[in-house]
């Protein structure tokens, strides 16, 4: 039975985090360690997801950071596993390691298709196939990383578009397949959120900044804490009932161009 929402009802749970050295991730991690959560972050740069994990120590939170490739299956598994080891049987898993960059088709080599399609997509496999034997069920809670690109077709991004795409069905297909051992798999769909590096390469000067707040029915980018709320609800009892869903926190992106020009139309 779900009761009202408690801020220590994360306390003590063991969080695992892929892509956890910065942004949106860190922020999610940092928001699990406020609720009392033991926090295993891992990314491909050995100094970065331990600065993320020091930042997290340094307010008082417990966590751990380890390098690892989401492309390498074997990695992943090795982390899962001294994540478990060290902080217990994981409960929630928050896959959201990704990689994009703006180009046509024709200005992406197969590679550049592939490179996006592997940190994104089979990365995602990667990370919750692997998590399975290390959950703790029932009652594990999976949390992918999604993006508008998953639904909204978008110019100069066909890798991330077909990567998320690919991470939608995904989180359905587990949803099924795993509801009956007790493990919820969702998603989380953000829109833009402020001070990114996914922004960064998306809206890199102020007036393309401006054109996709222009564009939002809300008019403005989302925070990481909006994103890490999401992913708290998600994660908490209260989500109980809730699995196979893609949460879209995004402003109302996903719903179209409700620009002004837009509306003049109507
Ligand atoms: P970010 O700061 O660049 O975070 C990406 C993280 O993934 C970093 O920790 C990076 O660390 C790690 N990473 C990259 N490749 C990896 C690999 N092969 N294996 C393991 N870790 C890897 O980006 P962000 O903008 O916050 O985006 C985070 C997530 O939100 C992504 O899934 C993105 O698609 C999604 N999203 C973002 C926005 C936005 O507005 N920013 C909107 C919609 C969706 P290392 O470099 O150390 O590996
Ligand atoms: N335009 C076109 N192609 C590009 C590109 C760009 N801006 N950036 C990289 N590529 C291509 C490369 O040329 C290469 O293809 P090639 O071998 O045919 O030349 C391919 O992509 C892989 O590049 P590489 O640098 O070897 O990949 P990597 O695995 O080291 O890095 C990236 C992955 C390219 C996604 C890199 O940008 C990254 O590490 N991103 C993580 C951070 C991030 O993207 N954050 C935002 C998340 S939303």
């Amino acid at each position: 039975m779900s009761s009202a929402f408690r801020p220590d009802a994360l306390a003590g749970k063991t969080v695992f985090v892929a892509g956890g050295s910065s942004g949106i991730n860190l922020g999610i991690a940092q928001s699990f360690a406020r609720a009392g959560a033991r926090l295993a972050l891992i990314s491909r740069d050995p100094e970065r997801v331990a600065a993320a994990a020091a930042t997290i120590t340094g307010a008082g939170g417990t966590a751990i950071g380890m390098a690892a490739d989401v492309r390498d299956y074997a990695a992943v598994e090795a982390a899962l596993k001294q994540a478990r080891d060290t902080l217990g049987p994981i409960d929630i898993v928050i896959s959201g390691a990704a990689g994009n960059f703006l180009a046509p088709v024709v200005g992406m080599s197969a590679n550049g298709f592939k490179t996006v399609v592997d940190i994104d997509l089979i990365g995602t496999f990667n990370v919750f196939r692997a998590s399975f034997d290390y959950l703790n069920k029932p009652g594990a809670s999976l949390i992918a990383i999604t993006a508008p690109q998953g639904v909204n077709a978008m110019m100069f991004q066909a890798h991330a578009c077909a990567a998320k795409a690919g991470i939608n069905m995904l989180v359905k297909c587990l949803a099924m397949e795993w509801g009956p051992a007790g493990v919820r798999v969702n998603g989380i769909s953000p829109g833009p959120i402020a001070d990114t590096e996914g922004m960064a390469r998306l809206a890199p000067t102020p007036e393309m900044e401006a054109r996709y707040k222009g564009r939002l029915p809300l008019r403005d980018y989302g925070s990481k804490q909006d994103i890490a709320d999401a992913a708290l609800y998600l994660s908490c009892d209260n989500a109980r009932y809730v699995t196979g869903t893609i949460l879209d926190c995004d402003g109302g992106s996903k719903l179209g161009d409700a620009s002004a020009d837009a509306l003049k139309t109507h």
